[in-house]
């Protein structure tokens, strides 16, 4: 029942982000998600991405290390204050810290990702390690919440052939980076990590930021509002890599038309995960950056 409601729930958010862009092309002519400089294309299907290519004016905004106990759920608040879906990648040992926000991440629509269980280098792992590192997460995350992870953003963005290769193709995980690094781990600044976003932002884009600091927190609201104003939208990334593609010939403007319909908000039905009845390793805590 869970997972009826659940497909439910997407396939509404599906409707909403797409519905707009959908209606405002048609005829337009297949271009590739930009990949990684590894570029490889399982055959699976499954893809590397550090942005999408379209024309359409839609981004995703990323938020890396959490969940955090204060700052991820301030954030959430934002998020729902202005309609707008993100994408967490996160560690797997705060997720057993703090699984009730990592269902409030999900209940409230947004995509949950792997980001590993400790943060490690990964391209530095020995094999068994490397599974134990991606694996669990998986576990815990779909324990948690419900949800099995569609994607990963290796920390650090550490990645070769090999790494992407098994991610893939043992994992059946799509790889993400980002286009837009606002190094928010270096505080410069809320205001400077708000305009570095909005500097940073074009159709297509994968922003990256990171919800265990204060100051991203107060970046991100004023950096919504400006972008929004300039007629983006945002998106998940699963929502972003669905999107139809476009051509550089489309009659659209790279801006949405006045009056679309916008995301919305606070109606996703949660999942109701059972968190009671299960039980993780405990683990020794690595310290997180990144
Ligand atoms: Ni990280």
């Amino acid at each position: 029942m869970k997972h009826f409601i659940l497909f439910l729930g997407l396939g509404y958010f599906g409707y909403v982000f797409l519905t707009p862009v959908v209606f405002a092309q048609t005829g337009v002519s297949q271009m590739p998600p930009q990949l990684s400089p590894f570029g490889e294309t399982a055959s699976s299907g499954l893809k590397t991405f550090s942005s999408v290519s379209t024309h359409f004016p839609a981004i995703a905004l990323t938020f890396d290390d959490g969940p955090h106990p204060e700052n991820t759920p301030r954030l959430l608040d934002i998020l729902k204050q202005y309609g707008v879906r993100a994408t967490f990648f996160v560690v797997g040992r705060n997720v057993e810290k703090y699984p009730h926000i990592a269902q409030r991440i999900v209940s409230e629509g947004h995509q949950i990702g792997n980001h590993t269980m400790t943060h490690p280098d990964l391209v530095k792992l020995k094999r068994k390690k490397f599974d134990d590192e991606v694996k669990e997460v998986n576990t815990i995350i779909e324990a948690y919440t419900g949800v099995r992870p569609t994607c990963i953003r290796p920390p650090y963005g550490s990645l070769n052939s090999k790494v992407e290769a098994l991610l893939h193709n043992v994992y059946g995980l799509n790889v993400v980076l980002w286009s837009v690094d606002p190094k928010d781990w270096k505080k410069p600044g809320a205001s400077e990590v708000t305009q570095r976003l909005i500097e940073g932002a074009k159709p297509g884009a994968i922003l990256l930021a990171h919800d265990i600091h204060a100051q991203t927190i107060e970046a991100v609201g004023p950096a919504i509002a400006q972008l929004k104003a300039q007629g983006y939208r945002f998106g998940t990334i699963d929502q972003l890599i669905s999107l139809p593609p476009s051509s550089p010939s489309s009659p659209s403007s790279p801006l949405l038309p006045v009056g679309v319909r916008d995301v919305g908000g606070g109606t996703f039905v949660s999942p109701s995960a059972n968190v009671s009845g299960y039980k993780v390793p405990v683990r020794r805590a690595l310290p997180v950056s990144n």
